[in-house]
């Protein structure tokens, strides 16, 4: 909740408004504590979670219980419904854990042209499903997307077979 009021005053140090805030979600307390931060302020950035595995609707819901439990343990009175979560699973791999040949090239690529490491079990996958969310036109070419880099920098050393 904390990082979604540093995003609110960091864009406004750099002069930039987002139009979305993205991110990796496997359990659900990233996507819960932004979109708490963006339902308690006056200034709403959408937060799209993006699932690291599929059949991912389970998250969702537990992102959504965990969301209303944290509200109701700071007194607030109106509660978070599904609606208000943006989710995909969609290109998030055959399962938890194992990247698809999309995720590995997307590492590559973004360690090649902006020196960035993703990792292959979160960060990875979150950013493919956004690069193809603004293929795709989910999210209009354009935007100005924040993407919250999660970490897990040691994955890849898990995956020594890709690189
Ligand atoms: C690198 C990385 N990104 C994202 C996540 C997912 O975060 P959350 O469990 O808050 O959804 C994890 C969880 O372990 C992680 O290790």
């Amino acid at each position: 909740m904390d990082a979604y009021f540093e995003i609110l005053n960091q864009q406004n140090e750099v002069n930039v408004k987002f139009d979305w805030i993205a991110t990796a979600t496997g359990s659900g307390g990233t996507h819960a504590g932004l979109a708490i931060g963006q339902a308690l302020s006056p200034e709403a950035i959408p937060v799209k979670g993006y699932s690291v595995e599929p059949n991912a609707q389970y998250i969702l819901d537990h992102t959504l219980a965990i969301a209303n439990e944290a509200l109701k343990m700071i007194g607030e009175e109106t509660l978070l419904k599904t609606k208000d979560f943006y989710f995909s699973e969609e290109y998030s791999g055959e399962a938890y854990g194992i990247p698809s040949p999309i995720h590995i090239d997307t590492i590559k690529w973004l360690a090649k042209y902006e020196g960035i490491f993703l990792d292959p079990v979160y960060t990875s996958k979150a950013f493919t499903a956004l690069i193809m969310d603004i293929k795709n036109g989910v999210i209009k070419a354009g935007s100005k997307v924040l993407y919250v880099h999660t970490g897990g920098l040691p994955g890849i050393f898990a995956y020594p077979q890709y690189f």
